[in-house]
């Protein structure tokens, strides 16, 4: 018996979903614990593709699913996607999904303050989903947030809101934005209030029955490692703790809670947005890797970024997520290339080093330093067994592990949920 955290060891979109989905088979709860919509998650099962962005990836497979405390809820968004996969058949209701009663909401005036400040030319743009994420968690640490409880007592509603707009309007008139009415909020809140009480549950105490009576947990992290708002390349990071710590607090559990860390690790790298990006490749090989992998970004269908990959961060993430062992993602998007190029160290102002610097500056300097393996003619592509991979591939993934400092526990070959090698089951660890 283990409960499992899903964690990303890059900067998001390592394919997360499909390998929650994949392993929530084994699972009798998925619970997402940080983050919120700006996460974009496919599953493909049977060529029919589901993306989820606020919902946990295990409602795909009927199981019960819980939206924990850590993470900011846009309850109009979460009506929308409970609509969305409905049309695709997959029927959501308080049976099969609680929200934690104490998640902050997001409310349209956070989605406002995101696109103003990465709109205005003064400030730093950090390239966000504009979902307003930022300014959510900002209010949640600043105590003036509306959560998922305060829609059941509407006698107080109102002055919840008007301490919070004594803060956002100030904001507002020094960005030249128009005030907000308080009125507008309540209403915005009130349209849906309804739709959301029935799935709210007091999270930590169910999850900690569920546990108590031998269930398996499987957290469900979202973006990656390297956007964690401490561990990441700040400031181009996310708002939440995206490492593996994270599962417990947001979720209402204890540290010893978690038995298993699993890094979902892409075969290459990619980033979405600003920010540092040592490996990446705005060349030919960028390209390839961008068509070969369908690099486009699930929530705001931007291009993603892509490069080669960097075992100097991913062995950074193995430690600060303390990750067993990792999914090995994408292995075919570099079949057929003849030569494939792996970071194993940086040259900072003439030094080697081996890890990320903390410091925008140093992140910016950093120069790859690269072994090249050699590549594979054959196609892994829907390989369902480590006999049918190719020497060179075995190679590399071999390769990866010695320079990570962490095994594969599970390898895909493509976006099919089957398409998907088990070496070692996480949840019997
Ligand atoms: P997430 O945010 O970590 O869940 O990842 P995304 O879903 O945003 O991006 C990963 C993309 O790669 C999705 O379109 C998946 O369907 C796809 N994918 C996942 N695993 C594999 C794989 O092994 N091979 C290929 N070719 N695609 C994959
Ligand atoms: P999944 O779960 C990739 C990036 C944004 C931006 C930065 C801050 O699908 O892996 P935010 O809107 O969170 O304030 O934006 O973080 N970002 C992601 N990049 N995958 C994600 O989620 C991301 N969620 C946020 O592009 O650079
Ligand atoms: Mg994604």
């Amino acid at each position: 018996m283990a409960n499992v955290v899903v964690v990303g060891s890059q900067w998001g979109d390592e394919g997360k979903g499909k390998i929650v989905d994949w392993l929530s088979e084994r699972a009798d709860v998925v619970v997402r614990y940080q983050g919120g919509h700006n996460a974009g998650h496919t599953l493909v099962i049977d060529g029919v593709s589901y993306k989820l962005s606020l919902l946990p990836s295990g409602l795909v497979r009927g199981k019960f699913s819980v939206i924990g405390n850590g993470v900011v809820v846009d309850p109009h968004h979460f009506v929308a996607e409970i609509a969305k996969i409905a049309a695709q058949g997959i029927s959501v209701t308080p049976d099969v999904l609680r929200i934690a009663e104490n998640a902050p909401l997001i409310l349209s005036l956070h989605r406002e303050l995101d696109a103003l400040r990465e709109d205005s030319n003064s400030g730093l743009k950090i390239g966000t989903t504009r979902r307003g994420i930022g300014p959510a968690y900002e209010d949640k640490v600043g105590r003036r947030a509306i959560r998922v409880c305060d829609l059941g007592e509407p006698e107080t509603l109102m002055d919840k809101i008007e301490r919070l707009l004594t803060h956002h309007n100030a904001l507002r008139r020094g960005m030249g934005a128009a005030e907000v009415e308080a009125q507008v909020i309540h209403d915005e809140l009130m349209a849906v209030a309804d739709q959301i009480l029935p799935f709210m549950d007091r999270v930590w105490e169910l999850l900690d029955e569920r546990r108590k009576r031998g269930e398996r947990i499987l957290f469900e992290g979202a973006q990656g490692a390297l956007l964690d708002n401490d561990h990441g390349t700040y400031p181009f990071v996310t708002s939440s703790n995206t490492v593996a710590g994270q599962a417990a607090p947001g979720s209402g559990l204890g540290p010893t809670a978690v038995d298993y860390v699993l890094g979902i690790t892409k075969a290459y790298t990619t980033r979405v947005g600003e920010g540092p990006f040592p490996t990446e490749q705005d060349n030919e090989t960028g390209q390839f890797l961008g068509e070969r992998g369908h690099e486009f970004g699930t929530v705001t269908g931007r291009k993603r970024r892509c490069g080669w990959f960097d075992a100097v961060i991913v062995k950074q993430t193995v430690r600060t997520s303390g990750i067993h062992g990792i999914a090995l993602t994408k292995l075919d998007v570099l079949d057929g290339l003849d030569e494939i190029k792996v970071c194993v160290g940086y040259e900072l102002d003439g030094e080697r080093i081996d890890h990320l610097p903390a410091s925008m500056g140093a992140q910016s300097r950093v120069k790859p330093i690269y072994e090249t393996l050699e590549g594979w003619k054959e196609t892994t592509a829907g390989a369902r067994s480590w006999a049918e991979l190719p020497a060179q591939a075995i190679k590399y993934v071999r390769r990866v592990e010695e320079l990570i400092g962490a095994t594969v526990a599970l390898l895909s070959t493509s976006p099919e949920r089957e398409d998907t090698i088990l070496v070692q089951d996480p949840f019997q660890d």
